[in-house]
């Protein structure tokens, strides 16, 4: 049976990185964003969807008629800051928090992920033997509470700590329920895509990756990870991060 991967928020920086990754690495994809994708491949699938409940529900229906194995799934999608609506800005200073945009923030860093982690078990769930299947959500290091000295960023630090949270009751709830499966909450290190964009200048040398190089690393562990019924939250070098 072919191994098929899923990649959800394809058309992002990162997202568009790893579909190119896994179809070099020989997997079928199926590519997820909500315009579609420019790139034309025989083993490429790309599906339109928004980021409505109705829109994952319908997905999840087509994906179950899927003739493949889903063995890897990248949850890409995120957001930092945009011109609107709503307007997104990190935040500096708590004058500058607005409800509009801790819960845009909220909708797109947490519950949207979240929701494909919850649709997604009666697809990939199988027993200890099963082929192993792997999630791996685009999470990021400020959103390590341990980790956070600089303040700031208000609306996407809580959202992706939220992230990580729900990620870790996740894998608690799929460890019972679907032993074949791990779930990994992924840092990829400054990325040059649009999110990073405006805050490239302080990145010291060497340490602004290019989208290709963070989907070979994140590929490389989705090989590696072990199935151990534990949320892994890891950077691009495979290394462990605190909570
Ligand atoms: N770049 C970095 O330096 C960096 C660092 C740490 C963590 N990350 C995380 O890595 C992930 C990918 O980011 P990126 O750098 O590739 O950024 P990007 O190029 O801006 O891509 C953002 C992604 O989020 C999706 N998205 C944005 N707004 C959305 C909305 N309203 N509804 C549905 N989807 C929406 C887009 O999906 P479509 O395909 O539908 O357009 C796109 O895939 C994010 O979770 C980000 O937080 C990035």
């Amino acid at each position: 049976m072919t191994d098929t991967a899923l990649v959800i928020g394809a058309n992002g920086g990162i997202g568009r990185a790893v579909v190119n990754e896994l179809l070099q690495q020989q997997y079928s994809v199926v590519a997820i964003s909500r315009k579609s994708m420019d790139v034309q491949h025989p083993e490429l699938q790309c599906l339109l969807c928004d980021s409505t409940e109705a829109d994952i529900d319908s997905l999840i229906q087509t994906l179950t008629e899927l003739k493949g194995r889903l063995s890897r799934i990248v949850i890409a999608t995120g957001v930092l800051h945009q011109a609107g609506p709503p307007t997104l800005a990190p935040e500096k200073r708590l004058e500058d928090i607005d409800p509009e945009q801790l819960m845009h923030s909220t909708y797109i860093n947490t519950v949207l992920p979240a929701m494909w982690v919850a649709k997604l078990l009666p697809l990939i769930k199988g027993s200890k033997g099963s082929p192993r299947c792997v999630i791996a959500a685009l999470s990021a290091r400020v959103g390590s509470i341990g980790d956070n000295r600089l303040g700031g960023w208000y609306s996407y630090r809580s959202s992706k700590a939220a992230l990580n949270m729900f990620l870790k009751t996740a894998a608690i709830e799929y460890s019972r329920r679907a032993k074949n499966v791990k779930l990994l909450a992924f840092h990829p290190g400054t990325t040059d895509t649009t999110l990073s964009q405006p805050f490239q200048a302080n990145v010291p040398e060497g340490k602004l990756f290019t989208p290709e190089f963070v989907a070979q690393k994140l590929v490389g562990i989705m090989d590696k990870v072990p199935v151990d019924g534990e949320l892994s939250y890891l950077d691009w070098q495979g290394e462990s991060i605190e909570w």
